[in-house]
């Protein structure tokens, strides 16, 4: 299950996000917004952070203008590793380096084809299981 958040910025690109899960059988949980009515983005980070550090969702998909400030929310609950992802390489690396468990993004900085290429390797991409980045890992929780 996908945790999925947004604010009013990345409303737009949310849905084409959605449409993706969906044409991919892809199961998930809107957090919202749900409008592109202006809203504050911590509430949403937050909101899918703890569904991802709780066990509810495997992982989340958080967008904003930028994918800045709902990134930054996210990484203030314990055990979330939100990384804020403009390209395929980072995504991909991201999940085989860090495990990251929150893909951000900027809906005013990537455009939907690049955008949904980035859900799709970080989707798909298995984390490592190396050594050194279970232990580099570790070193962030401590
Ligand atoms: C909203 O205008 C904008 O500040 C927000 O979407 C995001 O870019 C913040 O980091």
């Amino acid at each position: 299950m996908i945790a999925l958040g947004c604010d009013h910025g990345g409303f737009p690109l949310m849905a084409e996000v959605i449409k993706y899960l969906e044409e991919q059988n892809i199961p998930f949980k809107n957090f919202g917004t749900f409008s592109d009515e202006s809203v504050d983005y911590p509430k949403f980070g937050k909101l899918v952070a703890h569904a991802v550090a709780d066990g509810t969702c495997e992982k989340g998909i958080l967008i904003c203008g930028t994918g800045i400030g709902i990134s930054i929310a996210a990484n203030k609950v314990k055990g979330i590793r939100a990384a804020l992802c403009g390209d395929v390489f980072s995504a991909k690396a991201t999940r085989e380096h860090n495990n990251a468990n929150i893909l951000a993004m900027g809906a005013r900085v990537t455009g939907p084809g690049l955008a949904l290429e980035i859900v799709k390797a970080f989707l798909e991409t298995p984390f490592s299981n190396d050594e050194r980045h279970i232990r580099r890992i570790n070193q962030i929780e401590d």
